[in-house]
């Protein structure tokens, strides 16, 4: 079997791993949470669980990679005997992921493709999205092309393919973020009716806690969703940090790297609430922060539009930068798949990611067809109407990734000990600071939370509350 390669450094892998986890999640579905649950109350209830949750599940994934040196499937069974079930489980959700995230790039890479050949006015038209998503061949072609781009970088292997890109799109993406957040709150526009908005109210509207009629099941619900966005965001409990940490030379402090993946994946984040929110309100005012999923694709286009002129290459830009977050993501999922493929049936890198690619060029296909010939609305046990890519969102978000922390907390908590992890971080003869804080969590805290929030995703929760 080949080396499996491995990052040059900590740099590189800091990039890498904040390339994973900053994405779609960070500058799509964090605004709109955040517009949904009280702006500020959102964001501070999510710092917290960044510190303390997401710390905690990012150190276990890349502790465990690191000191196996391997990925999910085998290392679970190095860690224990018993444990590869959890491995296999484990990865599985990037198997699920994969077949919609290159769809999502897809959708993505059109956008781009539009603001190039024309002033963006087409895309702010109120059915351009759904007609796009629902036509037969143009969604398919653009996927097989962010697949294809997808397969390459991980071909080209882990410091020459996935490393070389990330320290190269990472801080492109980041200058981009700060340059928009700050035009975005510079912004006033006034109405039909003669109402002026300005950027800086938005930004009021996205920064102060509004607990308005909030009740304590609210705020339950303000809780789930916060802890449901950072496992997605921190693309933690799916095995691609194990992945990522496997490839960290045994010099690096991996204590330092947590927290840099940290504050990276949440600067991001907070960023893209600064560029969207203010934006969104000074156009459509609060009405139009009610967009939900469609934030991106059908509220920020119209925003764009009525920026005039200056429209057409803020719209190009965005897209730019939302692809690239979308591309070093759907890199790392690829490279979980293929790097435990590699593992258990000691193939090369290049013939596997040749097999993985084609397999995965046509879940794509299908998925794309889920919105046009395979056609369905199915109702999940959360009570959301469902197409086929959102059942794979589902099953891997809302019932594997929970089930997977919880097994995982319990293994290491319990079974194996925190010594376990403590000792990897402490392995180059640093202090890991925050250990009494992950002894706690992974031990009582985590396990406890995470079985809530299992049986709340699955709507379980809901039924026994009536
Ligand atoms: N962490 C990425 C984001 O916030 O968009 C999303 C993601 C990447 C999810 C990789 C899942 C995944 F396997």
């Amino acid at each position: 079997m080949e080396s499996k390669g491995g990052f040059s450094g900590r740099l590189g892998f800091v990039l890498a791993a904040a390339g994973s986890a900053v994405g779609v999640g960070n500058i799509w579905r964090f605004p709109y949470l955040a517009a949904r649950d009280g702006g500020g109350l959102f964001i501070i209830v999510y710092l917290i669980l960044v510190l303390t949750f997401g710390f905690t599940l990012l150190t276990t994934d890349i502790a465990i990679g690191r000191k196996t040196q391997q990925s999910s499937i085998r290392a679970y069974q190095t860690v224990r005997k018993g444990w590869g079930f959890l491995g296999f489980f484990t990865f599985l959700v990037p198997v699920f992921i994969m077949t919609y995230y290159g769809v999502i790039g897809g959708w993505i890479s059109k956008y781009i493709v539009t603001y190039v050949v024309s002033s963006g006015e087409q895309a702010a038209g109120d059915t351009f999205f759904t007609d796009f998503i629902t036509a037969q061949y143009a969604p398919i072609i653009f996927a097989l092309i962010f697949v294809f781009f997808t397969a390459l970088i991980v071909f080209r292997g882990v410091e020459k393919g996935i490393e070389k890109v990330s320290k190269f799109i990472m801080p492109i993406l980041l200058v981009m973020i700060v340059f928009i957040s700050i035009f975005s709150l510079t912004l006033h526009h006034e109405d039909a009716s003669g109402t002026v908005r300005t950027g800086l109210q938005g930004l009021a509207v996205y920064l102060i806690p509004n607990v308005k009629g909030m009740t304590a099941q609210g705020f339950m619900q303000v809780l789930l969703d916060a802890m449901g966005q950072l496992f997605f965001s921190l693309s933690v409990s799916m095995g691609i940090m194990i992945t990522y940490g496997s490839y960290v030379k045994k010099d690096v402090n991996l204590g330092h790297s947590v927290g840099m993946i940290e504050v990276f994946d949440t600067v991001v984040a907070l960023l893209a609430g600064l560029m969207i929110i203010p934006a969104v309100y000074v156009f459509s005012g609060l009405e139009g922060m009610a967009g939900g999923p469609g934030l991106i694709f059908i509220s920020l286009p119209k925003v764009f539009v009525s920026m005039g002129a200056a429209g057409k290459w803020f719209g190009l830009i965005f897209f730019i930068m939302v692809a690239f977050a979308a591309l070093t993501s759907c890199v790392s999922v690829l490279e979980t798949i293929v790097a435990n493929c590699m593992e258990i049936f000691k193939s090369s890198r290049g013939k596997t990611t040749v097999i993985l690619s084609v397999i995965y060029a046509a879940a794509s296909l299908l998925i794309c067809l889920g919105y046009n010939k395979l056609y369905f609305e199915l109702t999940l046990p959360n009570g959301a109407t469902a197409q086929l890519l959102d059942v794979m969102d589902y099953i891997s978000n809302n019932v594997m990734m929970p089930a997977i922390a919880f097994l995982a907390c319990i293994l290491i908590g319990w079974i194996v000990t925190p010594k376990w992890v403590i000792d990897e971080m402490e392995l180059t003869g640093d202090v890991f600071r925050r250990k009494k804080l992950y002894y706690i969590m992974v031990r009582f805290v985590m396990p406890v939370m995470m079985a809530a929030l299992f049986l709340q995703s699955t709507g379980i929760l809901g039924k026994i509350m009536g």
